[in-house]
């Protein structure tokens, strides 16, 4: 969602916010703008645009420099994108400006506040009341004027304040949003996301919540909003600028798609433990009262969003299947507002891609509140799910920049497995069965690396598909949420109507939708269900529906009653939606590149959703 970047130094630093704008122009935004001053001249210029950063630069003339500025991109929430919302806004007196992510919840009453004391407001944005908020209490220290209006703040924010009158300094402050400061020399930086700073420093310092920094080129002094100085310790970025490059692929999910044998041998590392054919987990073996609750729970709940709840799913078959553990897999944004009911040994898992998912960090806290054991599955280090949670365990994908997420959620799936094989192992699974698991663990980098050499068949399906207007996706089991998946990586990018279905199900209901235009996608791997499968291709085909099945290699039967075929590797049947998931993951991505859309940026849509 909202991006924000800001310098401090000696150094001309437009093309730095630029940059780090653009570098997270994959979490979506629709308006960008950028405040920079010149030291020398005392002067400051202020450009926004609607629209990609590109048309933002566009607007910034050629001889525009400065040496301190502040920079966002803008996903709409309150008052539609266009320039009067664009940030930075500016107070009514034209000394401060403010860059902002997150909402301001009370933002109408404090509005009705200021205007009785004279201020007007120009836009329809919550920031504009909290700049002006800002402006209120400024009595000639904007640090002491923040921090104030903060107290009167309700609601989430990560911010950056410039003040004409104080030049030598920005204020940062953050309040469930993320926001770092990055480390140089002579220089000083902040962003909401590593990725901005990264081309300059590795250094970072992460802000928690109710901080504020105040920033100088030679100095970051932190302090929490009742003025308690703190001690910070600096960490390093935990990943390389190649990361966050495209290295040689047309999009982010294209190379994120085929990184995934590396990353899932990056989710595994030093968590296998073949003698013993068992697994470990660093962050839950060093909190043995937390993990105890996991392995003793009579309940456990998963809470989670879009990809990450279709990886809930597939954890809830596998911990009952394997660890005997009942399972509820709940939408975060419905389990925060039902009553779920939480006994001392209900145990809540959240699993976020981002770890910033606004839903998501609801229902932890609502959980948290309910006396539950809340355990996380993350991939961003340091995020506010990491910190919001009582352990958890990371994914290791490093940074997912395609917004429709792909190696996040085949990590996901292999964390999940992970933890099931340890907790079953500790209870009754025998070490034959868990060393055999662990052994398909292994290889199956390999396995998926043969997926990915097969591309260009799921490329031909692709294109002969592309103008289908719905699609319908059918899986069994373990591949019923990969069906849920494969159905929502195609409407995310390729803008086509596409269904998941437990394959059963069909006939309850879509068999209705079934006629020669209708592709049908089925997951008929050679598992323990497969002959029911076959069943329900044959229904369709009676129907006249197109079949594209993805089948066992080996598997001969198939070729007969579909009329396309994918092929694959074979493996034990927790692990299968990581292999079936592939082929799916590409031909979301070919269709989407046949119909020429964005397939990294793709409309409407938000790499991580920090509103509930
Ligand atoms: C789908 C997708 C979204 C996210 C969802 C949760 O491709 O990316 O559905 O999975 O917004 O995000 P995280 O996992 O960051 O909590």
């Amino acid at each position: 969602m909202c991006g924000i970047v800001g310098y401090i130094g000696n150094k001309d630093c437009v093309r730095f916010l630029v940059d780090g704008l653009k570098r997270v122009e994959y979490r979506g935004y629709d308006s960008a703008g950028i405040l920079i001053y010149r030291k020398n001249t005392a002067e400051h210029f202020l450009v926004k645009n609607v629209g990609k950063i590109i048309e933002l630069e566009k607007s910034i003339s050629s001889n525009l420099s400065g040496n301190i500025g502040i920079a966002h991109t803008r996903w709409a929430t309150h008052g539609e994108p266009n320039h009067k919302n664009s940030h930075p806004h500016v107070s009514n007196d034209g000394n401060i400006f403010l860059v902002h992510n997150g909402i301001i919840e009370n933002y109408t009453s404090l509005k009705k506040k200021l205007e009785k004391t004279g201020f007007t407001f120009y836009s329809e944005t919550d920031t504009e009341i909290l700049v002006n908020l800002i402006q209120h209490y400024y009595k000639g220290d904007i640090e002491k004027a923040v921090k104030e209006a903060l107290l009167d703040v309700k609601g989430t924010y990560g911010i950056g304040v410039f003040c004409l009158n104080e030049p030598d300094k920005l204020i940062a402050a953050r309040l469930g949003s993320p926001l770092l400061i990055g480390i140089g020399k002579n220089e000083n930086y902040f962003a909401s996301d590593p990725s901005s700073v990264l081309k300059k420093t590795s250094e970072v310092v992460y802000m928690q919540d109710r901080e504020i920094a105040v920033i100088t080129k030679d100095s970051v002094v932190h302090k929490t909003l009742d003025d308690e100085l703190l001690e910070k310790s600096i960490e390093k970025i935990s990943f390389e600028l190649t990361d966050i490059e495209k290295s040689g692929y047309d999009h982010f999910m294209l190379k994120e798609i085929f990184e995934q044998p590396k990353t899932i041998t990056d989710s595994m590392r030093g968590r296998l433990l073949l003698e013993e054919g068992t697994t470990k987990l660093g962050g839950l073996n060093e909190h043995p009262e937390i993990y105890n609750s996991l392995i003793n729970a009579d309940k456990i709940y998963i809470v989670a969003c879009g990809t990450s709840w279709h990886s809930a799913l597939i954890g809830e078959y596998m911990l009952e299947e394997y660890a005997k553990i009942p399972v509820e897999v709940e939408y975060a944004s419905e389990f925060r507002y039902r009553d779920p009911i939480i006994t001392p040994k209900t145990v809540v898992i959240a699993i976020s891609q981002s770890g910033e998912t606004a839903d998501t960090l609801a229902a932890i806290k609502e959980a948290k509140r309910k006396g539950a054991v809340v355990l996380g599955i993350c991939n961003v280090v340091g995020s506010s799910i990491s910190k919001e949670t009582d352990a958890g365990v990371y994914l290791h994908a490093g940074p997912e920049i395609g917004v429709a997420s792909t190696k996040a959620f085949t990590s996901q799936v292999i964390v999940l497995a992970l933890i099931t094989i340890d907790i079953a192992r500790r209870k009754h699974l025998s070490f034959r069965q868990g060393y055999k698991i662990v052994k398909e663990l292994k290889i199956l980098p390999a396995l998926v690396e043969s997926i990915l050499e097969n591309s260009a068949v799921i490329k031909e399906i692709a294109k002969k598909f592309s103008s289908a207007k719905n699609f319908l996706y059918l899986g069994r089991g373990y591949n019923f949420p990969v069906a849920l998946e494969g159905a929502l990586k195609l409407k995310e990018i390729s803008y086509i109507h596409a269904e998941g279905y437990p394959a059963a199900e069909m006939k309850h209901g879509p068999i209705a939708l079934i006629d020669e235009n209708m592709p049908v996608i089925f997951i008929a791997i050679k598992d323990t269900i497969y002959d029911k499968v076959i069943t329900n291709i044959k229904e369709v085909k009676a129907r006249n529906g197109v079949v594209i099945s993805i089948a066992s290699y080996g598997d001969e039967e198939i070729d007969l009653i579909s009329d396309y075929v994918i092929k694959i590797p074979d493996t034990t049947n927790l692990l299968s939606p990581i292999l079936t998931v592939i082929p799916l993951q590409l031909l979301a991505y070919y269709i989407a590149v046949e119909k020429g859309y964005n397939v990294d940026m793709p409309r409407n849509l938000a790499k991580s959703v920090t509103v509930e």
